[in-house]
């Protein structure tokens, strides 16, 4: 079931799945004899130097995967690799705990939520906690519909009853885990009502169906730092949000966990890329599974890329190592690709060097260059 969760998506799954494989339908071009002696991954991604421009995306309670360090696992591996953490606000560790984990720059995910003065103390705990940015998701007016969670009784926190004991005893390290640490919830929200029953629960009793564009300006305007907007699809919506004074545009459906049958986020980059013209920076996010689907994304526009999945199977395998061997694994392969790319900078990777393996015209063209 905690499996499940993770790897699941909306509905038929169909984004979820097509997230993956169109990063497969766009292939890769490459240069001969280019001196590949040091490759630079480095990058600036919402006004940090990072060692590469991979963001790990806000996903909720991480407890839930390795109920020892779950957050603070991820913050100290974001560290060691020199990335930004972009905590999601339903974290089930504080914003202050994670903060005296790690001194790396740190990210927070918000939602705007029916209280406003509860986004307003949670922005104000984030800047005193020293976040350096703050990421709006907006592609959550109502939780999506995962079916895998319901069929398997799952829930946050994960409950042992007669439908989920046969899962929970063939996981006694597990189980041990969960009943001698602290309960898994919204931590950010534990001194209100006692924290939060269910996630699902919480996103539709707090989320606000009627946030408009007016809201995410009074929310740029709450916030100082850096600002992104994520779970943008349209191109006119993300001159939109550099309008409003967003710094970033992130790209995302979601891992595939919301809107089903939404376009794989890949074959939107580029449209939004050219309707944000530089104006701000782009992050793109939903199946990057390799270091080549990196270099496609960035190829293509993104400035960064963000991983949820990834790294979250590490975790779960294997707590904070197991999130390290996800990066090490990601990042190693970002660097062997762009050697055999023949590009030493992450700058370097522009449009030439992918084609969509349907559009034999564009591929001619990248070819001649
Ligand atoms: C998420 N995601 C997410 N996004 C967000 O803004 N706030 C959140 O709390 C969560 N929670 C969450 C939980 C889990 C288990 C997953 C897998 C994802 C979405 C996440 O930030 C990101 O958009 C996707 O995970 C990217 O797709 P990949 O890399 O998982 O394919
Ligand atoms: C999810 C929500 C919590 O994707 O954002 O699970």
């Amino acid at each position: 079931m905690v499996f499940d969760y993770i790897d699941g998506g909306a509905d038929d799954e169909i984004t979820l799945r097509r997230n993956t494989e169109r990063f497969l339908g766009h292939e890769l071009l490459w240069d001969v004899l280019r001196d590949v002696s040091t490759i630079d991954t480095s990058a600036n991604v919402l006004g940090q130097a990072v060692s590469a421009p991979i963001i790990m995306a806000p996903t909720a309670s991480s407890r839930l995967f390795n109920p020892r360090a779950g957050e603070r696992a991820v913050a100290r591996a974001a560290h060691t690799h020199g990335l930004l953490y972009s905590v999601s606000t339903l974290a089930s560790t504080s914003i202050e705990t994670i903060a005296q984990e790690t001194p790396g720059p740190k990210v927070f995910q918000i939602y705007v939520w029916k209280d406003r003065g509860l986004v307003r103390e949670i922005l104000q705990r984030a800047k005193a906690a020293g976040f350096v940015a703050i990421v709006l998701t907006v592609d959550t007016p109502v939780a999506g519909n995962r079916e895998r969670d319901p069929r398997n009784h799952f829930s946050i926190p994960p409950k042992v009853s007669a439908h989920t004991a046969a899962q929970a005893l063939v996981r006694p390290g597990y189980l041990f885990d969960l009943a001698t640490t602290p309960p898994i919830r919204a931590e950010n929200f534990a001194h209100i009502a006692g924290g939060v029953g269910s996630i699902v629960d919480f996103i539709n009793t707090q989320f606000d169906r009627t946030v408009t564009w007016r809201d995410a300006a009074w929310m740029r305007e709450q916030w100082d730092g850096a600002f992104a907007i994520k779970g943008v699809g349209r191109p006119s919506d993300a001159a939109q949000c550099i309008d409003l004074g967003a710094d970033a545009v992130w790209v995302s459906n979601h891992g595939g966990r919301q809107l089903d049958t939404a376009p794989a986020t890949i074959d939107l980059l580029k449209p939004i890329a050219d309707a944000v013209a530089g104006r701000g920076q782009i992050i793109l996010d939903g199946g990057i599974r390799r270091g080549s689907d990196i270099a496609k994304a960035l190829a293509l526009g993104a400035n960064a890329v963000a991983i949820g999945r990834p790294y979250l199977w590490g975790l779960a395998a294997l707590g904070e190592a197991g999130v390290n061997r996800a990066l090490d694994i990601l990042t190693s392969e970002l660097q062997r690709t762009m050697a055999l790319l023949g590009r030493s900078r992450i700058a370097a990777l522009g449009l030439d060097i992918v084609a969509d393996v349907q559009d034999a015209d564009t591929r001619s063209r990248h070819l001649d260059r």
